[in-house]
């Protein structure tokens, strides 16, 4: 089974991007943590980041064809504004995890509505970086109870 990551905008900056906020994590240290994590449960792990919208778009439509069984998804700024994003994953009909690495409520107003909590299985955020592997542990377990 195939478990999908998606990280929208500037995600590609972390390390360096307002790391009293975000961090000094970078991406390819997530990864890396993840992957250990997923060859260590025999499952295989897609990572994905864009500053587009229609190419995360495209990824999760991608997504159903090749047999993705789970998506982890940190929209970022698009977790704000995406209708379009929130339309794909409601119709390719495929489980998520949303993560945020801040609390997102506990900073500007308008980083509270999410266009993608209310159909995510769950939530994740505030834990920074830990919270990728814990929903991906998450995700293993879920995949386990139902395969
Ligand atoms: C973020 C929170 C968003 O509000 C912000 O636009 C991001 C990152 C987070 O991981 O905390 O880019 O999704």
């Amino acid at each position: 089974s195939v478990i999908l990551v998606l990280h929208g905008p500037n995600l590609n900056l972390l390390g360096t991007r307002e790391p009293a906020i975000y961090g000094h994590t970078t991406l390819a240290d997530i990864h890396a943590a993840m992957e250990t994590q997923a060859r260590a449960n025999g499952v295989r792990l897609e990572s994905f980041q864009s500053n587009h919208e229609g190419e995360l778009i495209d990824r999760v439509q991608s997504a159903r064809e090749q047999g993705v069984t789970f998506i982890i998804i940190n929209p970022a700024a698009y977790t704000h504004t995406s209708v379009a994003l929130r339309d794909a994953l409601v119709a390719v009909a495929i489980p998520f995890i949303e993560v945020h690495l801040s609390n997102i409520h506990s900073r500007e107003s308008f980083r509270r509505h999410s266009y993608f909590s209310d159909i995510a299985t769950g939530v994740i955020a505030g834990l920074g970086a830990q919270g990728y592997t814990l929903a991906l542990e998450a995700a293993l377990m879920r995949l386990n109870a139902t395969t």
